[in-house]
């Protein structure tokens, strides 16, 4: 979603704050924006579209050598994307550029419309910016100016502030959407995320939620919404943390895929010891989870794809019911939560609004929590109960990919874990499950990974159609909704996932010569039903592509990809490497922005 920066320091800025809105560019946006100040006031600059567009027409413009600006790309939610309601929005000495959503904007905009503001765009930020500059010209005090807007607004957001008369000083605020601050030698800056900061910046602050900062070329304070001064916790910022580079790669969604191998040895690394799963690092408590007799799982799209995989393996070691639901509904549906449970949630970023308000309301129930993060620091490893971090390193492409892939391994391993802990699976049966997944599994997906060409190929016919079913039973059904998400979002190519049985109850009516079925079948226990559906459409003229073990009944398959020979519970998760390179191929060909499809962020951090 929109990405901020901010700097101030010894340095001109407007180059300092481009590279930040570049490497911010992954999480989604559709205009860009700046402001500069210098002792002659604000200079903006904004455009529709990417942003070289912004940086060709400052180049034009010849934007002033300022050492104090913020910059934004903007994801829209008010108004079309066009330069009126790109952002940094200035309401009289108030310049600002907001992340999140405000959702009283309405309510504002009559109060400060009786003020006598007059508002030029169609946004909720403007009503923001004039809120804070009304505060502002009252008190002639930044912070308070903004605790009592934060006072007045609902919603979530982010902001990044100047004031026209306070050269050199950024005001950040967090209320629900992340803001971090980079500190440097004589330079400070706000950003939505680390890899905005520049190379030399070797320290981040994750402002708390429901704080205020304000930022000095030489440093900062951190404040609470009463403005009593709190203190900051700073972390060091690390190559990995920052780290937005192709490495000779054309794309990051390849660049991810082909580092799978490598991020699940790393994940599962931390959580086995003496070859058995260990997860003491996340600091769970052991005593909950012995007890458990029922687990809730929220996360949305892909990390909900993860957890519907965690479901099938937690009900199938443990024989409790997992209810697995996404964030969003989660939410509002007033959950039932039972004696002796606990929610799971999952997400690569950490920053999903829905997933962290699913979180917040299982902890004002009381309800025990355990989230699967991958951002450190992010807002939902800082709230849940315990943390289990996923190593993956930084996922930049839109698509989840690695993430995605090691959640299923990772969250294999925990379901392991609660079966070993509760007696359901023995030690030596635990053991070599750790193994085949920590060894075996990383050196199948690179075997995967070499036969790219063969899924590419695959892709000739595909990428030439518009709709495609993904079928599956049982872990499958699952490894096939992801499947599905991950074609439709990065190739436009309408996919729908189906479990196998399902089909005939509707849908095969829509089966029809040379439609593209994407057949997911892993499991022995279903090989066969699953066969049967795929003779059932092939009958009826679908080219069924068949993801599968080579000794698997192959009728009817038009394309084969053969899994590779491995333990089976990994073949689902092989399954899945195939259908993200199925996605990536198809888009490829297909002449799609593989790495920033259209409409789509990164990090959903409005609901
Ligand atoms: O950061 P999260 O894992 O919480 O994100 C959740 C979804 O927005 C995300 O998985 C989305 O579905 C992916 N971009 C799809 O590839």
């Amino acid at each position: 979603m929109c990405g901020i920066i901010g700097y101030t320091g010894k340095s001109p800025c407007k180059n300092i704050l481009l590279s930040g809105l570049y490497a911010l560019e992954y999480r989604g946006y559709d205009s860009a924006g700046m402001a500069l100040l210098d002792n002659k006031g604000f200079t903006i600059i904004k455009s529709r579209g990417e942003v070289s567009r912004l940086e060709e027409k400052m180049r034009a413009f010849h934007a002033p050598e300022s050492s104090c600006g913020i910059a934004h790309t903007r994801w829209a939610t008010h108004g079309e994307p066009g330069e009126r309601n790109a952002h940094p929005h200035v309401v009289g000495k108030t310049a600002l550029v907001h992340n999140g959503i405000i959702e009283n904007f309405k309510e504002i905009h009559e109060l400060l419309l009786s003020k006598g503001y007059v508002f030029a765009s169609e946004t909720d930020t403007e009503a923001a910016a004039a809120l804070i500059d009304l505060y502002y010209s009252e008190t002639g005090e930044p912070l308070s100016a903004l605790s009592l807007a934060c006072e007045k607004l609902c919603g979530s957001f982010a902001f990044a502030v100047m004031f026209e008369d306070r050269e050199g000083e950024l005001y950040g605020v967090r209320v629900g959407s992340p803001l971090l601050i980079g500190a440097g030698d004589g330079e400070s800056l706000l950003a939505s995320d680390t890899a905005a900061f520049p190379a030399n910046i070797d320290r981040y602050i994750a402002m708390e939620d429901g704080g205020i900062s304000r930022i000095f070329r030489d440093g900062f304070q951190l404040f609470d919404m009463s403005l009593s001064e709190i203190k900051a916790n700073e972390q060091p910022l690390t190559q990995i943390s920052r780290n937005t580079h192709k490495d000779g790669y054309e794309h990051f969604m390849r660049k991810e895929i082909h580092e799978e191998a490598a991020a699940v040895l790393k994940t599962l690394a931390a959580y086995i010891k003496n070859g058995l799963p260990d997860f003491s690092a996340s600091g769970v408590d052991t005593s909950i989870l012995k007890r458990l007799s029922s687990l809730h799982i929220a996360a949305c799209g892909t990390a909900m794809h993860a957890g519907l995989f965690a479901k099938f393996l937690i009900e199938k070691f443990l024989r409790i019911p997992v209810f697995a639901e996404v964030a969003s509904e989660f939410r509002y549906k007033e959950p039932i939560f039972e004696e002796n449970t606990a929610l799971l949630v999952i997400s690569q970023s950490g920053e999903t609004a829905d997933t962290l308000a699913a979180l917040r309301l299982a902890k004002e129930r009381g309800i025990y929590s355990i989230a699967v993060v991958n951002v450190p620091s992010s807002s939902i490893a800082r709230e849940a109960d315990a943390v289990i971090y996923t190593h993956a390193g930084r996922e930049v492409s839109v698509a989840s990919t690695k993430a995605y892939t090691v959640q299923t391994a990772l969250l294999s391993l925990f379901a392991l874990h609660l079966g070993l802990l509760r007696g359901n699976i023995c030690e030596s049966e635990a053991q070599k499950f750790c193994f085949s997944l920590s060894r075996e599994l990383p050196e199948k997906i690179d075997e995967v990974i070499a036969r790219e060409d063969e899924v590419r190929a695959l892709c000739l016919s595909l990428s030439q159609k518009e709709s495609a079913f993904f079928i599956g039973r049982g872990v499958d059904a699952h490894i096939c909704a992801e499947g599905a998400l991950k074609l439709k979002e990065v190739s436009y190519i309408n996919a729908q996932a189906y479990p196998a049985g399902e089909l005939k109850h509707g849908t095969i009516s829509l089966i029809c010569k040379g439609l593209p079925v994407i057949a997911v079948s892993t499991q022995l226990s279903t090989a066969e039903k699953t066969a049967a559906n795929i003779r059932e459409v092939a009958a009826r003229g679908a080219d069924v592509y068949l993801v599968a073990p080579a000794d698997f009944p192959q009728d009817g398959a038009k394309y084969i990809f053969s899994l590779p020979k491995a333990t089976e519970p990994l073949l689902p998760i092989l399954a899945a490497t195939v259908t993200q390179l199925l996605a990536y191929h198809a888009a490829l060909l297909r002449g799609c922005n593989v790495d920033k499809p259209r409409n789509l962020a990164k990090s959903v951090t409005v609901e």
